[in-house]
């Protein structure tokens, strides 16, 4: 949802081939946790290239589609759905510029990472790509649902 209210929008966020071995998946997860965001689903995997193709879809034909697939193909992502109130920009921002060059210090690419082609990790740019990212990665069964557990901890 778009509405500034929905306090369960959802972001699709991806450790790349690169945090994973460089052993930055527990430092992204911590700064999502403290951030206050809630951890609705994670798996580790190696992705076949037909799901990356799905992924990245909207990059078909640019210069970089090929390197980019083969690098994320590499090895194995951690994938993840976080939740809370504008989760999808906040996380964005929490990511840092894609450029890691242009990544400000604070941001885990700015803090990370030197070049786009290994920027540690990957996140929705958008409710409408979250949604679709969220489905291509995982079944509905794998997404926790936090209303289960407690609504006075939910924000
Ligand atoms: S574009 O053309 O402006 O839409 O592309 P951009 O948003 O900059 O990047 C889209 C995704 O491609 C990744 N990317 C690359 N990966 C590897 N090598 C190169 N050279 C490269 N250039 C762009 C970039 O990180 C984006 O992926 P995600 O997973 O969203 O970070």
């Amino acid at each position: 949802s778009t509405r500034m209210t929905d306090a369960h929008e959802r972001s699709f966020i991806m450790v790349k081939p690169d945090g994973v071995q460089r052993g930055l998946v527990g430092e992204i997860i911590k700064r999502f946790e403290q951030r206050g965001f809630k951890l609705v689903a994670m798996k580790m995997v190696t992705p076949q290239r037909a799901l990356l193709e799905q992924h990245y879809e909207e990059h078909k034909g640019k210069k970089f589609f090929d390197p980019l697939l083969s690098y994320i193909g590499s090895g194995p992502v951690v994938a993840m759905v976080w939740e809370g109130l504008n989760v999808v920009s906040v996380g964005r921002k929490m990511l840092g510029a894609t450029d890691p060059a242009k990544s400000e210090p604070g941001t885990i690419r700015g803090d990370y990472a030197i070049v786009t082609g290994r920027n540690i990790a990957h996140g929705s740019d958008s409710d409408k790509s979250a949604k679709r990212e969220i489905d291509l990665w995982f079944r509905a069964d794998e997404l926790a649902n936090w209303t289960n557990f407690s609504s006075k901890r939910r924000r």
